[in-house]
């Protein structure tokens, strides 16, 4: 087992999870997924992080919504022109090394400065085919983030992707990354990110408790966090945990859990 990395302590346990699973899926033949650059963050995953891979969904969960997001991904860039992708809670995500990026779209990652920090000496930005500017921020203050994101945003068509972040944050939080984006996406920008229905987000946080970490999941109701600041729901692929009463002809009326594309709109009155 090769040294920890100095790094490696200060990184959150989610950011080598969705590593380790992509690392696995990449060395199954037929997986589906194929992230080259993944093994060499999931090397540096500390033995108390691997543990609660035993008690948790992992591996089909984070590869089916990474295979989701990257199917929407390609349908975006396809009907583009865009000239920034914005990933909020890039983690270990090497999408900026692994797709085709179409000519004259850059990308920003934000994350918290630990994830970054090691993101840059294991995967460097200058070695990706695009430009990469990668952002350290709280995505709990919108104010900061708008801050960041306003004058890189202005004038540039932009595309945002969030994919396993939203499930950490409050859904007050939520609601606030939720304005905040919109505002720097304008009017034709939008926004690709994955949800827990409350029921899934319960029982995570439990599995979690039960491998002895503090992890807390939020689930979503429904989709006025993101209808009451501007924008709308333009597709929902499922995830393989997403409960038959809340699956399409179900009997529920609750969200699912899936990931999600939405287009800016305008914001209802009142
Ligand atoms: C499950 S990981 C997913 C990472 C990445 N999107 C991927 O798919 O590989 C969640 C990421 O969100 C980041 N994150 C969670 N809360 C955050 C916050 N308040 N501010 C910045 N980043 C945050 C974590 O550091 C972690 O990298």
């Amino acid at each position: 087992m090769p040294a920890a990395h100095p790094l490696a302590d200060r990184v959150p346990a989610t950011a080598f999870l969705t590593a380790l699973a992509r690392a696995g899926a990449t060395a199954e033949p037929g997986s589906g997924l194929h992230d080259p650059y993944a093994e060499r963050f999931a090397r540096l995953c500390p033995d108390s992080v691997r543990r609660i891979t035993r008690h948790t969904a992992g591996t089909p969960v984070v590869v089916a919504r990474t295979v989701a997001v990257d199917r929407m991904l390609a349908d975006l860039l396809a009907a583009g022109p865009w000239d920034l992708c914005v990933n909020l809670g890039a983690g270990f995500d090497a999408r900026s090394h692994r797709l085709d990026w179409p000519g004259g779209c850059g990308v920003i990652e934000i994350d918290c400065a630990p994830v970054l920090d090691l993101k840059d000496r294991l995967l460097p930005a200058a070695t990706a085919p695009v430009p990469v500017e990668r952002l350290r921020c709280d995505l709990r203050d919108p104010t900061v983030l708008g801050g960041l994101l306003r004058r890189r945003t202005a004038g540039r068509r932009t595309l945002l992707v969030a994919e396993g972040l939203l499930t950490y944050l409050a859904p007050g939080e939520v609601r606030a990354l939720a304005a905040a984006v919109a505002e720097a996406a304008g009017a034709d920008g939008a926004w690709i990110c994955d949800l827990l229905s409350t029921a899934s987000a319960r029982a995570l946080t439990a599995a979690a408790r039960a491998a002895g970490t503090d992890l807390t999941l939020h689930g979503l109701p429904d989709l006025a966090v993101f209808e009451t600041v501007g924008w709308r729901c333009e597709r929902l692929e499922l995830l393989p945990t997403a409960q038959p009463s809340t699956r399409p002809g179900g009997t529920g009326r609750h969200l699912p859990d899936g990931v999600l594309q939405l287009s800016r709109a305008a914001v209802p009155a009142g």
